[in-house]
């Protein structure tokens, strides 16, 4: 079932995503060449802690670390590992924040210089994919007005959309009813009411969107061995604009909703 969020719980919701922009904001300048995943790990972990909030994704169905990070054709849900990254790497950290039982998600794809022009355009197209979700992230509209922007806004047919994972709402649990696929799907249609909370993240590819992952393991991959980028949010649906709960100071200005 989907919850409308009380008054109470949404200003909870909001110190979470408050932390959790932060962090990611403080992390995507630790991104750079001979830094490891397991180092950014703990200093999230620690950044979170310092601020009041813990690290949502520790434990949660046995997952070992505080946030993913997925590496080029490392889909999602990569565990953090010692491998430094390099240049050229595109870097995606998907951190949850829980405040008080309550959470906020959120994913930024940092990219390493020098990268491809393609690699560049990916980033940019699954960020503008991310704006136009939010867009339609109205009282009124339903889910599948969401879905439909995120996947009309690619801007070339070269680039893939991942299917098998899937925006959500979000709460006390990190993954909530409704599902938002970023793509048109034939499932139950839901209809966005204000004190919703939901999480839209578009994850694109270029090329072949196949992916594949060890049984049992976390770590998704790309069969075509191409990179990846990712970009999340948590957003309050309103009976005006949406309101971005991570929305991080470096991305103030950008937004014209
Ligand atoms: N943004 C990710 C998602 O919605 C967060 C995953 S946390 C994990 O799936 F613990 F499941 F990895
Ligand atoms: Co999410």
């Amino acid at each position: 079932m989907i919850t409308l969020k009380s008054a109470e719980h949404i200003e909870l919701i909001k110190v979470a995503g408050r932390i959790c922009a932060d962090t990611l904001s403080y992390l995507s300048l630790l991104v750079q060449p001979g830094v490891t995943g397991l180092q950014i790990d703990k200093l999230a972990d620690d950044f979170i802690q310092a601020h009041g909030g813990t690290a949502a994704c520790k434990g949660y169905d046995g997952f070992p670390a505080s946030l993913c990070v997925s590496v080029n054709s490392g889909a999602v849900h990569c565990i953090p590992n010692n491998t430094p990254f390099r240049p050229g790497d595109v870097v995606k950290l998907d951190l949850v924040v829980d405040y008080n039982g309550w959470k906020a998600d959120s994913a930024i794809t940092v990219l390493i210089p020098p990268v491809l022009p393609a690699v560049r355009k990916l980033a940019e197209n699954t960020y503008s994919a991310l704006l136009d979700g939010i867009r339609a992230c109205v009282e009124g509209n339903t889910v599948q007005n969401i879905s439909q922007a995120v996947y009309a806004a690619r801007s070339d047919p070269s680039i893939g959309v991942i299917k098998e994972f899937t925006g959500h709402g979000i709460g006390r649990d990190i993954h909530e009813p409704p599902q938002i696929p970023n793509f048109v799907s034939k499932d139950k249609n839901a209809l966005l009411v204000a004190g919703m909370v939901v999480c839209v993240e578009p994850i694109f590819c270029l090329g072949d969107p196949a992916i594949y992952h060890k049984k049992g393991e976390w770590n998704t991959w790309m069969f075509s061995g191409q990179p990846v980028a990712h970009f999340e949010h948590t957003i309050l649906i309103t009976s005006g604009k949406p309101e971005i709960l991570t929305l991080r100071k470096e991305e103030v200005g950008l937004w014209v909703l």
